[in-house]
């Protein structure tokens, strides 16, 4: 849960600052939730130093208040997203609470109005949405309007959906997990295996919200790295290392003909690929590993000339990390292809 906490950071961060890096957000390859038609709503963004509170810590109640109330705000914009309050108001304008709450399904046949009314009392109190109290209605706070209109909403409710329902189940254990230093809060998920990743299969629905939110994430970043690798653009055989969904598999090998990726995950999730890259028309060139490069052993030196690690260094502890390497090492010659874009995406040939 510490690692996944990790990884949402860097994905804020990313979504926040991806609009300096990338030069064509909708060079997406293939399945990311959305596209985003201006990409300056990323850098209208605060930088992540300049919250309330600042470099000096928080000076009154209410920041306070807002940290320990966290939880509640987390479950507010989850429900604003999944009952659609925000699509309704960004659709229509200004609504009074009457509307509202026969959009959203919440009129009940007893005529009590409790759920619409905490929903709204919610929303508006953490800013999410603005009463206008002379004509008693209520609107989109400005951040979340622009999302719609730039396109950026889909990526950002993937994002709730991963915070609010995946990984807050785990939170609960996050003092246990620093006490024991392990992922204490991987017991609220059914199955035997030690990573979440392979736990999510058993649980409807949760592989899905996962993958819709790293899909989101992929498309962002993968063009910056196919925009400027040397490596991408002059590797044969590329092994794409914990390749997730295949976003940035197909995303490299339409960009780059010379390229025939292997994709390595899981067992419990080649399926996902699979689609993808059969949907793609790419069975030809992406070919698929099921097993575990923690525990199976690496493929053969010299069978790749190129590794890829996307978003894998975000999720790690340095240990994992530092085997891992040591491995890639073993099969082939290191070169990093680093700069502002790679940050979180490795290749080495
Ligand atoms: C954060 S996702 C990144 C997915 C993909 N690289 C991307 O950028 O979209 C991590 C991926 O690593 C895979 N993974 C985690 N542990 C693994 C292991 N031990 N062996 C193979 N794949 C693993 C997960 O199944 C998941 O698809």
């Amino acid at each position: 849960m510490v690692r996944l906490s990790a990884f949402a950071v860097c994905l804020v961060e990313l979504l926040v600052h991806a609009s300096s890096y990338c030069t064509a957000f909708d060079d997406a390859g293939c399945s990311g939730q959305s596209v985003v038609r201006d990409s300056s709503i990323w850098k209208a963004a605060p930088d992540k130093y300049d919250q309330p509170g600042g470099p000096e810590g928080l000076t009154t109640m209410t920041q306070l208040n807002n940290i320990i109330m966290g939880h509640a705000a987390t479950q507010i914009i989850l429900a604003g997203s999944q009952l659609g309050l925000f699509e309704f108001l960004h659709e229509n304008g200004p609504q009074t609470k009457g509307t509202i709450e026969e959009a959203l399904g919440l009129k009940r046949s007893d005529g009590s109005t409790r759920p619409i009314e905490v929903l709204l009392l919610g929303s508006t109190s953490i800013g999410l949405t603005v009463l206008d109290k002379r004509e008693k209605t209520y609107r989109n706070c400005e951040i979340i309007d622009r999302l719609f209109t730039t396109g950026g909403w889909r990526s950002i409710a993937d994002l709730i959906d991963l915070e609010a329902i995946i990984k807050y189940k785990g939170e609960f254990h996050f003092v246990e997990s620093l006490r024991k230093d392990t992922n204490v809060g991987l017991q609220e998920w059914p199955g035997a295996a030690d990573n979440l990743y392979s736990r999510l299969p058993q649980t409807p629905g949760a592989q899905k919200i996962f993958y819709d939110l790293m899909n989101s994430f992929t498309a962002f970043s993968i063009p910056c790295l196919s925009n400027t690798s040397k490596v991408a653009a002059t590797s044969f055989k590329l092994l794409d290392v914990g390749g997730g969904a295949a976003v940035a598999a197909i995303h490299l090998a339409k960009k780059f003909q010379q390229l025939s990726i292997t994709l390595w995950d899981q067992h419990e999730t080649i399926e996902i690929p699979m689609n993808h890259i059969t949907k793609a028309g790419l069975k030809g060139r992406i070919s698929l590993l099921a097993g575990s490069f923690i525990t199976d052993p690496f493929p053969e030196a010299g069978s790749h000339d190129a590794v890829l690690l996307s978003h894998q260094a975000v999720i790690w502890s340095k240990s994992v990390l530092l085997m891992i390497f040591k491995l890639l090492v073993r099969m082939c010659h290191i070169r990093l292809d680093y700069n502002g874009c790679t940050l979180f995406q490795t290749v080495c040939v």
